[in-house]
């Protein structure tokens, strides 16, 4: 959940820090706070609330240069967001610095215990504790941060990652990591710690996963990685592909609004080298093999939130074009409920950052139940693709805005590849027709292009609802997870009471909130395609409107047979079913990033949010 920046090297390291920690403000706005080490002496400035307070901060009490430096952005966990529980925090000699992400779990005890030695502690939160303990470790591990890191580490539970520096070491940066992600970046003469290559993007590209329960110590030219026992660690190098622009808002005034006019490339990206020549569907990193695909009798889908949507857009995909039997669960539900898994069983975890505790926890219990694993993710080098059998990568590039926008449609897509390939696999599905899909889909970067021509109109729409007290979205087979999709969105960025509902199911109860001028959001299916469910949502539509609500409806091109259901249309060019989700979403984006807008809302860091979500 909070970001984490360390530097150290030949430049000025507050400003690389800054920088990085603004890079990562998505995962965090509580509070933000910065150390650096001068002539062997420990400073640190922190405030509560975003980075600007910070920096504001920084303008009015300065710190010294420091070529070494560590950076936070909070979300809280432990203790209110106020500036004693921001990050860094010191011990009691005041020569160390740390900062956290994550949840330690044994950290009552752990505070009793330095309570009970006279220790007095002067936040409350968990994080405090290590600094306090890094102190009791440092003299008895020979001075040596590394290993008194290693030493705290061993008697952490929960999840974590652990930066910190001390006083005494001006070259030493020190990083531990278990559950929570921490990459480093290897420069020249220069070296760095994040929790995500986007804070260090713009000086390099190369950068090291780090493993779990792993110990890395920083100096401006060599990068040391150890077990939790200091065993030399086995470590994967790799070159990041996004560039540092890639996570800049490139002329928009938010990176939401960049992230959904980004979706026509995102999706066409996805798409790139996915089918050979001879027909064949080609997901290169997918690992498993034919033998393995051959013998899945069931597919899970796990995954949170927006995630979620796109596995239940996935269940319908995989069941239509492979015919293997698929559930889809709330990752967070999942392992609670003792599911029933063997090695016959296919979890296909999706999650944009790769770091969703819930998702993670998820699919170690499949694991440990024999299944097989398989992630759809979008940030390499994160921790559930390396935990997972095999990986699919999206290739929506960074994104920042705490919604999911580019995210959520190359999961779609994602689903739908690995539906067909394994329909192609399994079943012998003639290459024709798995062809005429990925023709489709090949044209679907236009037709959003097309969508987002309406962008102006749907704002305008957005205008006319700014005071509505509730908004309802409705839809029917994949417009079921499209309605929660735009349901959520609404939620997080307009904070607007927002319920998504299977149409058919609004007569078994959520009916009762219709009234009087409340709007109503409906996701209409192909009246080529699907005549049959094209009527049963027209005639939800009439049960809700006989009772008073205004229509939204979400329409394909030449369905004119609906206009006189609505009191707005948005017109959505004509895709088949299962693909329709791909435009159907992105006027709902647009919705509640204007609404959210009008209301005076931070669009890209709603309250209480957080873009990875790493504890459960
Ligand atoms: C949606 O707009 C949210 N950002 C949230 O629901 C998100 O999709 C969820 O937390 C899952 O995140 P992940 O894809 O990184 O696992």
């Amino acid at each position: 959940m909070c970001g984490i920046v360390g530097y150290v090297g030949n430049k000025q390291a507050l400003s690389v820090v800054v920088e990085g920690l603004r890079r990562l403000e998505y995962r965090g706005y509580d509070s933000a706070g910065v150390a650096v080490v001068n002539n062997k002496k420990l400073d640190v400035r922190k405030k509560a609330g975003k980075l600007t307070n910070l920096e504001t901060l920084l303008g009015n009490d300065p710190l010294p240069d420091s070529t070494i430096a560590i950076g936070h952005t909070r979300w809280a966990t432990h203790g209110i967001p106020n500036d004693a529980n921001a990050h860094p925090h010191t011990d009691v000699s005041n020569e160390i610095a740390v900062i956290h992400n994550g949840i330690i779990e044994n950290f009552s005890e752990l505070r009793a215990e330095l309570q009970k030695a006279g220790v007095k502690l002067s936040s409350d939160t968990d994080t405090e504790v290590v600094a306090h303990l890094l102190n009791f470790e440092y003299p008895k591990s020979n001075n040596d941060l590394a290993e008194s890191m290693r030493r705290v580490v061993r008697k952490l539970r929960g999840a974590f990652t652990l930066v910190a520096v001390h006083a005494q070491q001006p070259d030493v940066v020190v990083g531990a990591r278990r559950n929570s992600p921490l990459v480093v970046g290897r420069g020249n003469g220069e070296n760095f710690l994040a929790s995500d290559v986007a804070a260090f993007i713009s000086h390099t590209k190369n950068a090291i996963e780090l493993g779990q329960d792993q110990v890395v110590e920083l100096r401006h030219d060599k990068v040391t990685i150890t077990d939790f026992e200091g065993k030399p660690a086995v470590t994967k190098e790799f070159v990041v592909d996004w560039d540092a622009k890639a996570a800049e808002k490139g002329g928009f005034d938010l990176f939401m609004l960049k992230e959904i006019f980004e979706q026509p490339k995102a999706v066409a990206e996805t798409l790139v080298g996915r089918l050979s020549e001879n027909g064949k569907l080609v997901l290169e990193e997918m690992t498993l093999s034919i033998g393995e695909i051959a013998n899945i009798e069931k597919i899970v889908f796990v995954a949170c939130g927006t995630a979620f949507h796109s596995g239940m857009i996935g269940k319908y995909a995989m069941e239509r074009w492979s015919r293997i039997p698929c559930e889809v669960e709330l990752a967070s539900e999942f392992r609670y409920r003792d599911p029933i898994l063997n090695q016959r069983t296919l979890v296909v975890a999706i999650s944009q950052s790769g770091e969703t505790m819930d998702t993670l926890m998820a699919i170690r219990h499949a694991k440990s139940q024999g299944a097989r694993v398989l992630a759809i993710c979008n940030t390499q080098g994160a921790t559930i693709p390396r935990e997972s059998d095999a990986v699919l990568y999206t290739r929506g590039g960074p994104e920042i805005a705490v919604a999911s926008t580019k995210a959520f449609l190359t999961q779609v897509v994602a689903v739908e590849l690995l539906s067909l390939y394994f329909a192609e696999l399994r079943l012998d599905k003639p290459t024709t027709e798995i062809k005429q899909v990925m023709n489709e889909l090949a044209n679907i970067s236009h037709q959003i292009d097309v969508v987002l021509d309406t962008t102006d109109a749907v704002k305008e729409l957005a205008k006319k609802y700014m005071n509505a007290q509730s908004v309802l979205f409705i839809g029917r087979h994949v417009g079921f997870p499209v309605a929660l999709e735009g349901a959520l969105k609404l939620k997080e960025l307009a904070y607007m009471h927002a319920e998504g509902f299977a149409a058919g199911e609004l007569k078994h109860g959520p009916i009762a909130l219709i009234e009087d001028g409340i709007p109503v959001v409906v996701i209409v299916p192909s009246v080529r395609l699907e005549k049959e469910l094209h009527e049963k949502v027209v005639s939800n539509i009439q049960e809700v409107r006989a009772r008073g609500a205004r229509t939204i409806l979400i329409v394909e091109e030449g369905d004119d047979s609906i206009i006189e259901f609505a009191d707005h249309i948005i017109r959505i060019p004509q895709t088949s079913s299962l693909l329709q989700p791909l435009v159907a979403t992105v006027p709902l984006q647009v919705f509640s990033c204007a609404l959210a807008t009008l209301k005076g809302h931070d669009v890209d860091q709603p309250r209480n949010l957080a873009k990875s979500v790493t504890v459960e």
